[in-house]
């Protein structure tokens, strides 16, 4: 992952508008800082949680941009706005259940509402996609359970 773009994608309809500070997208960023020894350019969005719009985003990140990891943190929840995993699914040619399932095993340990994220991950071209709760201190509890995975998952694509 050396000189590596990624993506990070926060999900808010009130901080798309301005009403809500970005919080989850700063700490995606702050905790990829502290986790990566090689340089790396953020590729960051804010949009608001409409399916096109999203997937559209995420789409963008992967053709576009080259992100070889796209980071969502948000819309992953049972609200009828919650739609993050559907754009997530959208565009990937393949998911990858495993990330969601050990994110939320990991977070139930801390806070029984975690079975409400409905977090998943998927492939893109060369382009691994993994979806966060949109709770800021979701973001280093469901990245540290599945880490080690990610460096080696985006080997396996380019
Ligand atoms: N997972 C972790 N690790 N920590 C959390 O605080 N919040 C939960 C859940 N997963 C949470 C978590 C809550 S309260 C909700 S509603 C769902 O994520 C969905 O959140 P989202 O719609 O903001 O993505």
């Amino acid at each position: 992952m050396n000189n590596a773009k990624i993506g990070i994608l926060t999900v808010s309809d009130r901080a798309s508008r301005g009403e809500y500070e970005d919080r989850g997208g700063p700490a995606i960023a702050a905790y990829l800082e502290e986790v990566l020894t090689s340089p790396w350019t953020p590729v960051q969005s804010v949009v608001p949680d409409d399916q096109e719009t999203i997937a559209d985003a995420i789409a963008k990140m992967a053709d576009i941009e080259g992100c070889c990891l796209i980071v969502t943190t948000g819309g992953t929840g049972p609200a009828a706005r919650d739609v993050t995993p559907e754009a997530t699914e959208a565009v990937c040619e393949k998911m990858m259940p495993g990330f969601g399932e050990l994110m939320r095993k990991v977070s139930l340990e801390k806070v029984a509402t975690a079975i409400l994220s409905r977090q998943t991950a998927g492939i893109r071209g060369g382009s691994l996609i993994v979806n966060l709760p949109g709770q800021p201190k979701a973001i280093a509890e469901c990245l540290d359970a599945v880490f080690a995975a990610i460096p080696y998952c985006i080997d396996l694509l380019n």
